[in-house]
């Protein structure tokens, strides 16, 4: 095993990974670049945080046996969730048990499922949301679109990246939203919950890290989502000196109560000077990938440092930056990247090619980082240098 001879020395100590994304693989590096032996777990071989992991097991994260076995056996000094869909009751023993999960079993429990997060920002804290109520048949679920009015959002309580996600701007919609739920849920068929439509002015992640000498934000992210998955990020976005202390205000109080040590992705509708909490992800968010082009502890370097215990005396932003993800659509096992010479070339950009190995349909399979003067360009110049990139399903 590694040895540094420091107090806060991670060397020696290993993490569990639950889910190999592109989020997971930057993740798997930072662990690594403190001395951190990483094994990295997800449903198919060869998910990107695979590719750098010490070592990978192929398994379902819903398995909650299966996870257990394998933390019994690799006996992990941390676990470490990188997507929403994980067997949290058994996160949960395991946490009683004394093994320790990131940021706690709790908060990835209840983020997990839009009732429990949504009950516990709006009825526990007092936060202000969007007006909604759940359903669990399609008589109640009438009811429900009744009470919230036109235009609502209608979502699976277990979904994530839009699944299962409408829009219902009037009586006409409202069955197909229903079968959309019912066939786009984690669970498959399902409790829903049915959103008053907020006409925000714009939306931004309030990446929040919960660390050993306290709470620190980054600077805001506002973000573009087509079908309720993230397409554009850039940072920062520009806000009321008002909104901004509020939208702190809401970050601190929904991390303070989920607890633990790590970073959050506090999801935020702006209108005005008003602050409407959506969502929160207790653990790296996809839109924070601007972020390993606009600070120089990215909001991987700064999960890690946050859940080994190391210090963040600051969190130092370089200026404005965007990003934007690099789509592929197909149905294909042999994936080619090209393009990337020229994308490259306009000075102030920077990619990842995440390495999935196989596109059916619409898949994530890059990103492009960009850094300019003012956000606007940075935005530009991000999609300039994607348009560059070509990806061939063969
Ligand atoms: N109540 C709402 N009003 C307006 N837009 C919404 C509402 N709920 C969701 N959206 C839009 O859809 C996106 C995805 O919704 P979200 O609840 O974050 O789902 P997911 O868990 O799939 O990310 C949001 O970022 C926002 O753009
Ligand atoms: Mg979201």
């Amino acid at each position: 095993m590694l040895e540094i001879g420091t107090p806060f020395s991670a060397a020696g100590k290993k993490a569990l990974l639950l889910g190999s994304g592109e989020l997971g693989k930057e993740v798997t590096i930072e662990l690594q670049r403190y001395g951190v032996v990483v094994v990295a777990l997800d449903k198919y071989a060869g998910a990107p945080a695979m590719h750098v992991a010490d070592k990978a097991i192929t398994v379902s994260m819903l398995d909650g046996d299966a996870i257990r076995r394998i933390v019994e056996e690799e006996r992990p000094d941390y676990i470490i969730p990188e997507i929403e869909a994980i067997a949290t009751p058994t996160l949960i023993a395991l946490e009683k048990e004394g093994w320790n999960v990131v940021p706690t079993a709790a908060a990835t429990f209840t983020t997990m499922n839009r009732r429990e997060i949504r009950t516990l920002a709006a009825e526990k804290l007092g936060l202000p949301t969007s007006s909604y109520r759940f359903a669990r048949t399609e008589e109640e679920y009438r009811a429900a679109v009744a009470e919230i009015g036109f235009p609502c959002v209608v979502k699976p309580v277990m979904s994530s990246s839009g699944h299962g996600q409408s829009l219902v701007k009037n009586p006409d919609g409202v069955e197909s939203a229903w079968r959309e739920a019912q066939e786009g849920g984690r669970a498959g068929q399902g409790e829903v919950i049915v959103e008053g439509f907020v006409d925000f002015d714009y939306e931004i992640t309030l990446l929040t890290v919960r660390h050993i000498g306290g709470t620190s934000f980054c600077e805001p992210i506002g973000h573009y989502q087509e079908n309720g998955d993230y397409r554009r990020s850039w940072q920062p976005q520009p806000m009321s000196p008002v909104a901004l202390e509020k939208s702190r205000e809401v970050a601190r109080k929904i991390t303070d109560a989920l607890g633990g040590r790590g970073i959050f992705g506090v999801e935020l509708f702006i209108k005005g000077d008003d602050v409407i909490f959506s969502e929160v992800s207790p653990r790296p968010h996809d839109t924070g990938m601007v972020t390993m082009i606009s600070q120089h502890l990215s909001e991987f370097a700064l999960h890690v440092r946050a859940l080994l215990g190391l210090p963040i005396p600051e969190i130092r932003f370089y200026g404005p930056s965007a990003s934007r993800a690099l789509l592929a659509e197909g149905d294909s096992r042999d994936i080619r990247f090209s393009g990337m010479e020229e994308a490259l070339a306009l000075p102030g950009t920077d990619m990842r090619i995440f390495g999935k190995p196989e596109v059916r349909g619409h898949r994530r399979m890059g990103v492009m980082l960009a850094t300019a003067a003012t956000v606007e360009e940075a935005c530009a110049k991000a999609e300039e240098a994607a348009s560059k990139i070509r990806i061939e399903c063969r």
